[in-house]
């Protein structure tokens, strides 16, 4: 496979797991009862914000680049409790912040200036999000 197409595909999946992403915080602040769960559902109802621009930003990307963005969602585990919720958004969290610094360096090497810088603004976003997700379960 072609370097370009084997990025457009990388987006592709970080677009699939974006959207999951946006679903997930939504469904999560639904059902995050209790004062803890207040606190959360206006982090991740912000959050959300964040990751649909990511999503829009890719979409837009890969249009640019030649390819067709997915518009399913990944799909993600539904764990029951605030600590378990919290975990697992974590984890998606790092594995983001993986993800878009090696599609960075993958833009990099086709020297896409603009899409190497932006894909590491949204990997410190995920660091962000991860940051704060790890201050939250610390006071569960
Ligand atoms: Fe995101
Ligand atoms: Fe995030």
């Amino acid at each position: 496979m072609a370097r370009k197409e084997e990025l457009i595909e990388g987006l592709n999946e970080d677009l699939a797991a974006e959207w999951g992403t946006v679903i997930r915080y939504t469904y999560q602040s639904a059902k995050a009862f209790g004062l803890a769960g207040e606190e959360l559902r206006e982090i991740l109802q912000e959050e959300v914000q964040d990751e649909l621009g990511h999503a829009t930003f890719l979409t837009d990307v890969i249009i640019d680049l030649g390819g067709e963005p997915v518009t399913e969602p990944k799909s993600f585990q539904k764990p029951e409790g605030l600590k378990a919720m919290l975990e697992l958004d974590l984890q998606m969290e790092k594995g983001d912040v993986d993800n878009y610094m090696a599609h960075s360096n993958m833009a990099d090497e086709l020297g896409l200036v603009e899409l190497k810088m932006k894909l590491e603004e949204m990997a410190a976003d995920e660091a962000g999000h991860a940051r704060q997700l790890r201050r939250l379960i610390r006071g569960l």
